[in-house]
Formats: structure tokens, sequence, C-alpha cells
């Protein structure tokens, strides 16, 4: 094939560093979508190139610039963590170039640029749920603790509108760095504060840390509850987190556990393939590589506005269920499922027990 059949798709992960977990989950999904899609889309032959950011956003920006002019790739995708991301939207604008974002689930990004499209979600968009649920479920009294960046600050404060809309009080919000977090001297303020739960969220990776903290410092037995965005049960780590995950309510998207055709075949292929179950991050890796492939196919090969356009508006049904880009604001609209995790033929899962249909980012339909 000559060169101009061939269209190149730049992924950036962080496949080392902190963050390497979610690069794992997404670089496995996209080979396992290739395996049983094929190369082709739109005509050509589709080339995947993954480079590994480690999670730097001075790395992600100069790796992007290098993707779109040294290799001229037809879009970019990836992008593990929010400052990732939006280091990136200005090189999606000024080259226009589609950029579909895998994990980041801060709400603004999409806004950054006209050429971002998202396959992940938003905070905004899981945390609601929860705080409904909360509230009806005689939790009266909350601590949040959130890491303090993007998504964080959007789940602590749609968590704190929502809650207290419901009539609960907020207490406190606790927040804790993204690099290096230690929860001991927010655990101990959680404790004497004495709420009926603590809401959390932390980014992928660091819910296992978390919950060992919890536990040794008696959080559990002291009868707070915790509840949290599904990051924390993450099913990258959720296995290994022992009793002390047992009955943790969680919302969010995507559960390994999903009970649909779609993500029973998913799962196994994943797992078949892997020595890991598939998380949010993998499913989000594999439906943005199904959304380049019909982005592609639509556009005949095309990027640019071509490819963008014809992404826009699409509807599959995913392993997490159906979803739809948004043709206005370019975001996922997705199912948001409220779960609690519990043992499954001896292997702890977050078991779906309740959803809200077809959930826009609350962020952008309040504009
Ligand atoms: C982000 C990263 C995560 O790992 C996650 O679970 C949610 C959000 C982010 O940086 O946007």
């Amino acid at each position: 094939l000559a060169q101009s059949d061939t269209v190149k798709i730049g992924v950036i992960l962080p496949m080392t560093g902190p963050s390497a977990s979610t690069g794992k989950q997404i670089d496995a999904a996209i080979k396992l979508w290739v395996a049983q899609n094929g190369n082709k889309a739109g005509g050509k032959k589709v080339e995947v190139i993954v480079k590994d950011d480690a999670g730097v956003a001075d790395t992600t920006r100069r790796l992007a610039q290098e993707l779109v002019v040294n290799d001229k790739v037809v879009a970019l995708a990836g992008f593990g963590l929010t400052p990732l991301a939006l280091a990136t939207a200005p090189i999606a604008t000024q080259s226009k170039t589609p950029m579909v974002v895998m994990a980041a689930a801060t709400s603004a990004i999409t806004e950054a640029s006209p050429f971002i499209t998202r396959t992940s979600f938003t905070l905004p968009q899981a945390t609601l749920g929860l705080a409904d649920w909360a509230a009806k479920n005689k939790i009266k009294k909350v601590v949040s603790l959130v890491t303090d960046y993007g998504p964080g600050n959007d789940a602590e404060k749609y968590f704190a509108e929502r809650f207290t809309l419901n009539g609960g009080v907020v207490m406190e919000k606790l927040r804790t760095p993204l690099r290096g977090a230690d929860f001991a001297p927010v655990l101990q303020k959680v404790r004497d504060a004495q709420p009926d739960a603590l809401f959390v969220f932390l980014p992928s990776g660091q819910g296992a840390a978390f919950m060992k903290q919890f536990a040794e410092r008696g959080l559990d037995k002291a009868g707070i509850r915790l509840i949290a965005t599904g990051d924390v049960t993450d099913d990258d780590q959720l296995n290994d987190m022992g009793d002390v995950a047992l009955g943790v309510v969680t919302s969010q998207h995507y559960s390994a556990a999903h009970d649909s055709p779609a993500n029973k075949k998913f799962v196994a292929a994943f797992e078949a393939a892997n020595k890991f179950r598939p998380n949010f991050m993998a499913v989000a890796g594999y439906d943005g590589m199904r959304l380049l492939y019909i982005g592609l196919n639509g556009s005949k090969g095309q990027g640019g506005e071509a490819l963008m356009n014809a992404m826009k508006g699409q509807i599959f049904e995913s392993p997490r269920g159906p979803v739809l880009i948004d043709a206005q604001t370019r975001e996922i609209v997705q199912d948001i499922y409220t779960r609690k995790v519990e043992r499954v033929n001896g292997q702890l899962y977050n078991v779906e027990f309740d959803v809200q249909k077809a959930v826009k980012d609350p962020a952008k339909n309040r504009k």
C-alpha cells in the first residue's frame, strides 16, 4: 500500500509513572479492538502509534506536536489525566486534528477545542446519582475527600450541590495532592468529624492505597460509610482490596460485572488476551477505537473536520451499555449505574443495582 493509503492514529498514554495502570488498560483495549476488527477503516490501512508521556504534560504536548508534524496522524487519542488533555487541546485546534479523550474526565476538557470528543465520562455525570442515593439512604452528614485538580474539583462541587439540594450537609471538603498522596492526615480529620459517610474521588490507580489506609485507621469500624465515584473501586485493583471494600457504594458508567451480552463478550476476550480484568479505562479505549473507525468509515479516511463531523452524533452499544456522542457538545451521553462492592464467585466486583438512563454531562446542560 502507498503512504496515502495508510492513516496513522497517534495514541499518547501514561505507560510509566503513577498513572501507568491507565496506560496499560487502554493500550490493551486498543490492541483487542484491532485484533477483533482488523486494521482497515475508511478504505485505508490503520496504523496505531503508541507513545508514553509518563503522565507529564510537557511530554504529552511535545509528543502530540511530533505526531502531528512528523507522522501526520489523522487523529490523536489517549490522554490519561486532565492536564495532559488540556496541554494538547491547542495543538488539536491549530492543526485541526481530531482528539479522542479516552481517560481524562474533567467536564471542561471538551470545551477546550472544537476538535475534542470523549469516550470516557465526566465527573459531574458520574457523581449526581450517588448524591441522590446517599440522601435517600439515611446519610445526612458527609465529609468529601478529592484529589486537588480538575476532576476532583468537579466531583466535590457536583456532589455538594446535589446532596445539599437533597437536604444533606457537607461538613468538610478535604483535598489531597495528585502526586504522592498520603491519606493519613485527611483520614484523621474524617475520623474526628464523625460524618455518616465519607465521599471520595481519587484518580484510577490510587484506590487500593486509599482503602488500605482507610482500614488501617479503623474508619470502617468507626461506623463511617464509604461512598465514592467508581474510580476508587476501579476494576483494575478492586479484587485485591480485601474485605474493607465490601459494601462500598459507588456510581459510574462501567463495571466489569455489567450484565449484558456485549460486556460478557468484551470481558471474556479481554481476559483471554491479558492477565487482568478490564476497567473503565479499557472500555473507553475500546470505544474510542470504535468511534475512530466509525468516523474514518464516514469520512472515507479523511481527517480534520470531515472526521470530526463523522464522529458526532454516533450511537452504539458499548460493553458499558448504550452510548451517544452528543453532536452539540461532542461529549459522551451514557447510563450511570449505582453499584455496591460484593463478592461474586470468590471475586470482588462492583455489582450494579440501579441505573439512570442516558445521562448528559450536567455541567454543560445548565449553560
Ligand atoms: C482523571 C483521571 C483518572 O484516572 C480518573 O479515574 C478520572 C479522571 C483525570 O485526570 O481527568
